[in-house]
């Protein structure tokens, strides 16, 4: 296959880019920012001198672009990692969280559309929140997002699903990787330098490490081309939305004891706070854990326990790029 990954220098973009160093597929990596010196270097680090550390400048919120690279590359699928990803700043942004969150995986989806391709978007667990959840949610259970970001992704949904493409949409929770910002990075740091912490404890949700998600995203993209690029590009029988985090509940709180405690950072006292303790513009979901049955059942993914995740992933900051 040939499959065009967008967003290829954010988190979950550069853990495709260790994935595809081991596929037989072709993989074209864009992105409307170069990737930056410190990811390239680790990523030779992670994965060896011969991995693809190009990009490919591609602003999906171009419809014309895309079909550009879609006809010239003969591209059979997109991942779709681009994301207006700044849950606070998307409150005063909502018209560019619009157009990145929803108006961009439209394009994609016409794109693929048109040469019976194949899309996989990600999207996130702040589409719910309002609803006071304490189960784990399904795919299928009603969504309301309490902010910006949530409710832009939510109409990211309804527009692929709207345009009819060959889709899998997934959803996940609480990013992190060696790459970009994220918690387990900004948490290290302040657990290393602060004698004393307060970290929400309100939250529940589950850690996910993106080699995870990318790893599922693998599994998928097999399974798609064993059923439906083999049948003379047929339909594919497993569109739909699915959940996907790593196996396990934690709060913020309990996130960052554990990031200390690998990182052997003893000397913080991390201390459980209200979010009302530090106010924000916006009100993030109290419970977001997901149920990934379906992916399990119908796609065959195994998901990891998400402090054995996050060990692999402080080895790789702590260890092997140091
Ligand atoms: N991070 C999380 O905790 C989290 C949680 C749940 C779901 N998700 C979802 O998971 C996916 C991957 O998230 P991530 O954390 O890997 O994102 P990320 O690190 O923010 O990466 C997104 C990439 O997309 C690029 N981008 C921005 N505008 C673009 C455009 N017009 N065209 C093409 N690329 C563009 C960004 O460039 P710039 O850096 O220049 O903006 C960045 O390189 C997203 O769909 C996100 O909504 C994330």
């Amino acid at each position: 296959m040939n499959i065009l990954v967008t967003g290829a220098n954010g988190q979950l973009g550069n853990e495709m880019r260790i994935l595809a160093k081991d596929s037989a597929d072709n993989f074209v990596f864009t992105d409307v920012v170069d990737a930056s010196e410190e990811s390239i270097a680790m990523l030779k680090k992670l994965a060896g001198e011969d991995i693809n550390t190009d990009t490919e400048n591609l602003d999906i919120t171009k419809l014309e672009a895309i079909r550009e690279v879609v006809k010239r590359e003969q591209i059979d699928a997109i991942v779709n990692c681009a994301a207006y990803t700044n849950v606070d700043a998307a409150e005063n942004n909502y018209e560019l969280a619009e157009l990145l969150n929803a108006k961009a995986p439209e394009n994609l989806a016409v794109a693929m559309k048109e040469v019976k391709g194949f899309l996989v978007h990600i999207s996130t667990d702040y589409v719910f929140g309002k609803e006071p959840y304490n189960t784990p949610c399904k795919e299928d259970q009603k969504g309301t997002p309490t902010g910006v970001y949530g409710l832009t992704k939510l109409h990211g949904e309804q527009a692929i699903q709207k345009v009819g493409c060959k889709y899998v949409i997934i959803r996940t929770a609480w990013l992190y990787s060696e790459y970009g910002k994220n918690f387990v990075k900004t948490m290290l740091n302040l657990t290393a330098t602060k004698p004393q912490l307060k970290v929400v404890f309100d939250q529940v949700g589950t850690p996910t490490y993106a080699l995870d998600l990318a790893n599922a995203i693998n599994v998928i993209l097999e399974d798609y081309k064993k059923e439906s690029l083999t049948q003379n590009n047929g339909p594919y029988t497993k569109n739909g939305v699915y959940h996907f985090s790593d196996e396990g509940v934690c709060s913020w709180y309990d996130f960052t004891k554990m990031i200390a405690a690998f990182a052997n950072n003893n000397d913080c006292d991390i201390q459980p706070c209200h979010s009302d303790e530090f106010p924000s513009k916006v009100k993030r979901p109290a419970f977001s854990v997901l149920d990934k049955t379906k992916i399990k059942d119908v796609v065959g993914v195994k998901v990891p326990y998400w402090t054995d995740s996050l060990k692999i992933c402080l080895h790789n900051m702590l260890v092997k790029l140091n």
